[in-house]
């Protein structure tokens, strides 16, 4: 079994996929982690969609630039979680904005995303976050309702390929200690 620490280094970016299916059982564990996911007052903004029908799939994948890399993960991978959001319930108080930011629907799905992704990768599997796509015609496509967003694509499956790690900064390049001019 993988340490915590080897599932988040190892974890990358998959965007070709085996064929085979994700069985069942295996995807319920994924989201059974994804369930436990901290959100602003547990407030639990998020909705996934989870495409499967191949058609979908293609149309989905038409509403993601050809040039990004994710497209193929999307059309030929076996299933795409659609990550939504209820808009102005994430940092809300009794429907008033609470802080400066307008809502915060985008870092809870955020979190729920990586939640899964680390899952999946932990059972074998890989995924991308998909950010670069249409929004607009994407909610069109899946029928979700106006007062949802939708935020990203995360496209999943039996990794067809292992790529290296896209380098990182190191810890003393964004570590600051006690205030931002010291380092
Ligand atoms: C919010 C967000 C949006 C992303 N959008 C895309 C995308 O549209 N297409 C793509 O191929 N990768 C996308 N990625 C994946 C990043 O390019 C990738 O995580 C980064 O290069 C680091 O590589 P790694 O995940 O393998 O460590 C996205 C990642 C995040 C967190």
């Amino acid at each position: 079994m993988q340490s915590f620490m080897e599932i988040v280094t190892t974890r990358r970016s998959i965007r070709r996929f085996e064929s085979r299916p994700i069985e069942d059982d295996k995807m319920m564990r994924i989201l059974e982690a994804a369930r436990w996911t901290p959100s602003w007052a547990n407030s639990q903004c998020w909705e996934i969609i989870a495409v499967k029908d191949e058609k979908r799939l293609q149309s989905l994948a038409e509403m993601v630039s050809p040039k990004n890399p994710a497209t193929l993960a999307i059309a030929k991978g076996p299933v795409t979680l659609v990550i939504c959001g209820k808009k102005k319930q994430s940092g809300y108080y009794k429907g008033q904005q609470s802080t400066k930011f307008d809502d915060w629907l985008m870092f809870d799905l955020g979190l729920i995303t990586q939640t899964l992704s680390l899952t999946a990768h932990a059972e074998g599997l890989g995924s991308v976050v998909v950010g670069f796509f249409n929004h607009e015609k994407a909610a069109e496509l899946l029928e979700v309702p106006a007062e949802y967003e939708v935020v990203a694509l995360l496209p999943m499956g039996y990794p067809d390929h292992a790529p290296s790690p896209p380098k990182r900064r190191e810890v003393p390049d964004f570590l600051h200690n006690e205030t931002f001019s010291k380092k």
